[in-house]
This record gives structure tokens, sequence and C-alpha cells, in this order.
């Protein structure tokens, strides 16, 4: 993207919404150059349209559809029209616990990113901490990626590490790790608005922009 414009932003979300108030703070200070445009989530009431209404951000909740891992063809549309009459810039998940495909993903090339709870490629997929936990590594972290057409395996924007220690539960992980994707997301977004990264292939290059 391009530098001096102040962007659009939608976040989608399914949770608590920490991630979406770090982003928000980060706008609102100037460290991302973008306002909040609207907030969606698939869940009735979830917190993170709570959060986004105490701060004055549009926040919307659109059903799902009919099944349980993804937006039905219905609901897809939907999303689609809702940001696209938001004009928004950048699609930013938050925790949104569906997956999105097909025209969701052709209607917003390369302006769909997600956080991810751990260092891809290890442990794509649901409670990465808790796999991290099981699986004895010693250091893990967060991952901003794009989304592509699978499951956490688009190109890799940034990632922050995160130590794991003896006697970490999968709660006290998990919020180590969130409290990095807190530093890492909003500047990931920053440098992505800014023109600094850019896409090569299955990965991405940074470049500063002065
Ligand atoms: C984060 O840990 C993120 O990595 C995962 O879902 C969680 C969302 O938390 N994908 P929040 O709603 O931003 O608090």
């Amino acid at each position: 993207m391009s530098e001096g414009k102040k962007f659009k932003l939608a976040i989608l979300g399914s949770g608590h919404g920490s991630n979406m108030a770090a982003i928000a703070e980060a706008c609102r200070t100037g460290q991302v150059p973008a306002e909040m445009a609207i907030v969606i989530s698939d869940v009735e009431g979830a917190g993170i349209l709570t959060r986004a209404g105490e701060r004055g951000i549009r926040a919307e909740h659109i059903a799902p559809g009919k099944f349980r891992t993804k937006l039905d063809e219905a609901a897809e549309q939907t999303y689609i029209a809702a940001l696209q009459q938001a004009r928004v810039d950048l699609i930013v998940l938050a925790g949104f616990m569906r997956i999105l495909k097909g025209d969701f993903l052709r209607a917003f090339p390369e302006r769909v990113v997600n956080i991810h709870p751990a260092l891809l490629p290890s442990f794509p997929g649901l409670e990465a901490w808790k796999q991290a936990l099981d699986y004895g590594v010693k250091v893990t972290g967060c991952t901003v990626h794009f989304v592509d057409q699978g499951i956490d395996t688009g190109p890799i924007l940034g990632q922050q590490t995160v130590p794991v220690l003896d006697d970490d539960s999968p709660a006290t992980l998990h919020e180590r790790i969130q409290q990095a994707e807190r530093d890492l997301y909003p500047a990931m977004i920053a440098a992505l608005l800014r023109g600094e990264i850019q896409v090569r292939g299955r990965t991405t290059v940074r470049r500063r922009v002065n």
C-alpha cells in the first residue's frame, strides 16, 4: 500500500478483542496510519463487539449461516458487501474462528491478514499454545501472515518469539503469547499500510520507507 494516506481497517473476530483493542489504540496514537472503519463478529454479543462499541467503533454481528467452521454462501456475500460498503483497505482477522476461502479471498486479494499464536509453520490450527506446550518446545511465539486458501499457510509478514517456561500452563503461555501479539500485530499492520512490506511469492520482503 502507499504512503501518506489514512487507511480504513476492518477487524473480524469471535472472541474478547484484545488484539482489536491494541490495534484501535495504535490507530488512535498514530502508530498505525488508519482508522477503524468496522468491527464484525460472527458471534452475537462477543466481547470484541462490546469493546469496539465502547470505543465508538462501528460494531456489527453478521450471522455466519449454517456451518460451524466457515461462512455459508449467503453469509459470505453479506460479509463481502459490508466490507466493500465500508470501503476498507485491509481486513484484519483477530481471533475470527471461521475459515475464509474462495469468493471472500478473491474479493480482497492480498488484503486479508491474520495472527496465529505460534511460530508458523509449527502448530497451525486450534489451540496452538497448547500444541506447543504438549510438544515440549522451549520457544514459541506468534505470526502475522496473509490469508490464503490454506489453513495458516499464507506468506508471513512477521514473527515474534516467546519463551516457554518450565512451569507454564496453557493459560500462562497463551497470555504471554497474547502480550507479544499486541506488539507485533499493530507493528505489522503499520508496516504493511506504509508500503514497507511486499509479497515475493511464498514470502515477503521488508523495505524501509521514510
Ligand atoms: C489470539 O490469541 C489469536 O492469536 C487467536 O485468537 C486469539 C484472539 O484473542 N487467533 P482476542 O480476541 O484478540 O483477545
